[in-house]
């Protein structure tokens, strides 16, 4: 059975966390029910609150709570659930602090390098996971937290290049195909982390995610030394995930040549169908911002091509027209909408079959 900071999680998968609103207390809650781990995205939890575009830092910090309150009633006590908090957003901190007094189980953090996510935590019983692209970026984060903090994750998450949402390689890589693949950058981590694993007299469960599909996937890097995979895109199409219908409709209805890389205002690239508000950007068409609520550290309302916050919140509620569709580059296998239930049972019993 694997530990998360000694909190058993039955079935060595997490759902990723995915923002604006897509798995927020629902998905994250019957995930976890199910054995394994369910995160609430942090991002923008509270934007479909009436005094979100007003007050938004404190409309974010209640929602957070209470999409976690409903993750734990849901799963009562089963599994893990956790959020994920991407290090650019403007109130991380105060964000971190909310969900460890709500009780969350865990953090998982990308979107920049969680230097002092440590501190956040101290003195709870959260455990907190980077995300991380590269061995490289494992080696920086185990020294940086082993020398700062004393300590080293309780777990790490591989993010590699076919997952949706934002991407932690550059567009080149992306495009020319020669971003590194989670079969080169799993071994690297494993031998990175071997030394602080050893120092701290604890073992750090490493999962990997990006375009992890079935349940011979997951088999196929549990044999390579993975101690589990994190999925994002097949959790959107299940019932309880918390985005509208029409959003999973439109997923589950993608061909493969719908999906396309964009670059995102965050300054990453990142994978999403190419709706028709990609097709504006690539015609260079700039979509002032309304209202800005400064809400990422790398974003400037005067120059940015789009609002991310608009784009994702509005696709999360069915707009087709407005919305940045993340996806991963395996969107168009999806058939149907399951229940998690069902989907879990899938990834889990044909690992176990070993065929
Ligand atoms: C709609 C969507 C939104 C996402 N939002 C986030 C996010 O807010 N923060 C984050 O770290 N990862 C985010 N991700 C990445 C997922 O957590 C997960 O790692 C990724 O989707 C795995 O690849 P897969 O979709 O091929 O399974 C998102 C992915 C999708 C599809």
């Amino acid at each position: 059975m694997v530990l998360i900071k000694d909190k058993p999680l039955p079935l060595p998968i997490i759902q990723g966390g995915m923002g604006i609103g897509v798995s927020m207390g629902n998905l994250a809650g019957h995930v976890a029910k199910h054995g394994a781990m369910g995160v609430i995205s942090a991002a923008n939890p509270g934007f479909l609150n009436k005094d979100f575009w007003i007050n938004s830092v404190q409309s974010n910090l209640a929602a957070l709570k209470e999409q976690i309150n409903k993750a734990k009633n849901i799963a009562q006590g089963s599994g893990i659930v956790a959020i994920n908090a991407m290090v650019a957003t403007t109130h991380y901190e105060e964000t971190i602090r909310t969900a460890v007094a709500a009780g969350v189980d865990a953090v998982i953090s990308g979107a920049g390098l969680p230097s002092d996510l440590p501190r956040f935590v101290e003195g709870s019983k959260t455990a907190i996971a980077p995300i991380v692209s590269s061995g490289k970026a494992a080696r920086t984060i185990c020294r940086l937290w082993d020398k700062r903090h004393k300590v080293c994750p309780d777990f790490i998450v591989i993010e590699g290049s076919l997952a949706g949402g934002h991407l932690g390689f550059s567009a080149e890589e992306l495009e020319n195909g020669t971003a590194q693949t989670l079969e080169q950058i799993l071994p690297e981590v494993l031998a990175e982390i071997a030394p602080y694993e050893e120092k701290h007299q604890k073992k750090i469960p490493v999962f990997v995610a990006g375009g992890v599909y079935t349940a011979e996937d997951i088999r196929h890097f549990l044999q390579l030394g993975a101690t589990g995979v994190q999925l994002g895109t097949r959790f959107i199409a299940t019932e309880e995930c918390d985005a509208s219908p029409r959003y999973k409709e439109i997923l589950v209805a993608a061909k493969k040549e719908d999906i396309c890389l964009i670059k995102s205002p965050v300054g990453m690239p990142g994978r999403a169908l190419n709706s028709p508000l990609i097709q504006r950007l690539k015609q260079d068409l700039r979509i002032p911002v309304k209202k800005c609520m400064d809400c990422l550290h790398p974003c400037t309302p005067a120059t940015t091509p789009y609002c991310i916050t608009g784009a994702l919140s509005a696709a999360v509620q069915g707009n087709w027209e407005d919305g940045l569709f993340f996806c991963g580059s395996n969107a168009w296998r999806m058939e149907k909408i399951l229940p998690v239930q069902e989907l879990l049972e899938e990834l889990k019993q044909g690992w176990r079959s070993d065929k």
